[in-house]
This record gives structure tokens, C-alpha cells and sequence, in this order.
């Protein structure tokens, strides 16, 4: 058992894993949504210059399906540990979804960018958006029509706030990968990263991903194996992490 007590400092990177018990698919699993569209078809730039009505109607139908999803039991448990940890904590996803803040979380740094947003690349502002999104969408910001995309990161573009997750990365104590394959760079280096700068790392997965990245990995559904790990940490012994 990993002994986490008198840990300063967390960051956690989630993926699609753990919103999997709330309805939403994942991309690679049996069944994933890779599975199902093509990648150069919906997740390029060069997919949007070539199609933009194509690429919007995928978004559009995945940003409807959030209203059907509610946040699980991981979800509140990460909430929860943001919360009350006496610690420098960062929660950083590439889940496009709202389900942590939706349980809680405030301060979540969605690397891959947000389905309930657009940004428009005429004027480089983002807006909460919540309706469909279309090439006739117009810029609450600039006035403009033409320009909206959803604002999601896709394959071959830079993810957001790298520098600042990096810096995180190299402070931190331990480092908790949860629900994610780690087959998409950046983010499936952060395990190294993390390790090379001193930090504990442990994998939380459905199943084991086999990366040698971890000092520990802990196999199964997110939604019972999160709430105990959380528990964990704030009960550490060494050091109460609970906050007074
Ligand atoms: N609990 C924990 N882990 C789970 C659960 C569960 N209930 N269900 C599935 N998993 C695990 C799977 O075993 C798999 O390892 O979650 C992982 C999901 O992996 P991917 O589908 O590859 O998703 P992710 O790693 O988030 O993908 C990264 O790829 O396509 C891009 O931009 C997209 O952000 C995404 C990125």
C-alpha cells in the first residue's frame, strides 16, 4: 500500500475513464467512439476546413447527450478531496465534459478544451455555449458569423495551459492518473514527468495499462476505487491532510 502520508501537494489527470459510469463513452474501448467515427473525420482541423457542418453535427450531438449525464460517485470524490485537502491540488482533465464541476470541482483545468464552449477564431474569444453550434453561428463577442468552433483541442493542436500544468507537474508529490488509456500526447507523459521530478505515481484504471510509469496501479470501476483512495489521503496518519 502506498503511504501517502504528509503529501503537500496532488495533482490528478482524469480521462474518459471516469466519466464511463455516468453514460459517457469512451473512445477506445469495445465499443469506443473511436470505434464508431474516424478520427480525420470529426477531430482534425483539417476535418473542420473540409466539412465544418460534418464536425459541428458531431459536437452538437455530443454536447445534447450531456444534458442526459449526471456527475458519479469518482467525480464527487475528487470534488470532495479539492475540498478539504490542506494541500496544493490540481485537478487537470481531458474530458470535454462538465461532470466535475457539475459535482463540485472548481478549479478544473480542461486541457482538451470544453464541449459547452465555442471560440471564435475570428476574434479569439471563447463564449459558454450550450445550443447547437453552426457555420451560421454568430459571436456574441465580435458580432460575427463564420467563425465558431466548439472549443475542443483537436488531434494536432497544442493543448491548453501546458506550461502551467508542467510547472505543477514538476512540484508535486503525487501524481494520480485516473481512467485513461495513455495513448494521447502530451498527457500520457505526465506519469514521467512527475516521477522523474520525485512524485508518487499511481494509476487508477479499469484495467491496468501496463505503463511502467507507476509505483503503483490499482485495477478497477473508477466509482469505487476513487471515493477509497480519496478517503486515504485525507485520513493519511503521518500527517493530518484533512483541512481543520
Ligand atoms: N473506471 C476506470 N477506468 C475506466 C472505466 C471505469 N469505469 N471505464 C473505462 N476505463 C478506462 C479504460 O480501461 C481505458 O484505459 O478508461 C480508459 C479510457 O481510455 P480512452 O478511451 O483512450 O480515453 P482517454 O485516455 O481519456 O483518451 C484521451 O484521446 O481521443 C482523445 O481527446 C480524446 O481526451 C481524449 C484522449
Amino acid at each position: 500500500m502506498t503511504n501517502l502520508a504528509g503529501c503537500p501537494s496532488i495533482v490528478i489527470l482524469t480521462g474518459a475513464g471516469i466519466s464511463a459510469e455516468s453514460g459517457v463513452a469512451t473512445f477506445r474501448d469495445k465499443d469506443g467512439l473511436w470505434s464508431k467515427v474516424r478520427i480525420e473525420d470529426v477531430a482534425t482541423p483539417e476535418a473542420f476546413l473540409r466539412d465544418p457542418a460534418g464536425v459541428h453535427a458531431f459536437y452538437n450531438a455530443r454536447r445534447r447527450g450531456l444534458g442526459a449525464i449526471q456527475p458519479n460517485a469518482a467525480h464527487q470524490a475528487l470534488a470532495r478531496l479539492e475540498r478539504d485537502f490542506d494541500g496544493d491540488f490540481l485537478l487537470v482533465t481531458q474530458n470535454i465534459d462538465h461532470l466535475h464541476e457539475a459535482a463540485g470541482s472548481r478549479a478544473v483545468l480542461h486541457m482538451h478544451g470544453e464541449l459547452q464552449k465555442a471560440l471564435c477564431v475570428l476574434c479569439d474569444r471563447r463564449s459558454d455555449w450550450i445550443d447547437d453550434l453552426s457555420v451560421e453561428s454568430c459571436c456574441p463577442h465580435c458580432n460575427t458569423a463564420g467563425g465558431m468552433r466548439p472549443d475542443v483541442v483537436w488531434f494536432g493542436e497544442m493543448p491548453y495551459r501546458m506550461e502551467e500544468i508542467y510547472e505543477r507537474l514538476a512540484d508535486c508529490a503525487l501524481f494520480v492518473s485516473i481512467g485513461t488509456s495513455g495513448t494521447v500526447y502530451p498527457a500520457a507523459g505526465f506519469a514521467d514527468e512527475a516521477r522523474h521530478c520525485g512524485a508518487l505515481t499511481v494509476e487508477i484504471n479499469l484495467e491496468p495499462t501496463g505503463a511502467a510509469l507507476f509505483h503503483e496501479t490499482r485495477a478497477g470501476p473508477a466509482t469505487s476505487l476513487v471515493p477509497a483512495f480519496v478517503d486515504e489521503i485525507l485520513s493519511g496518519s503521518d500527517r493530518p491532510f484533512k483541512k481543520a
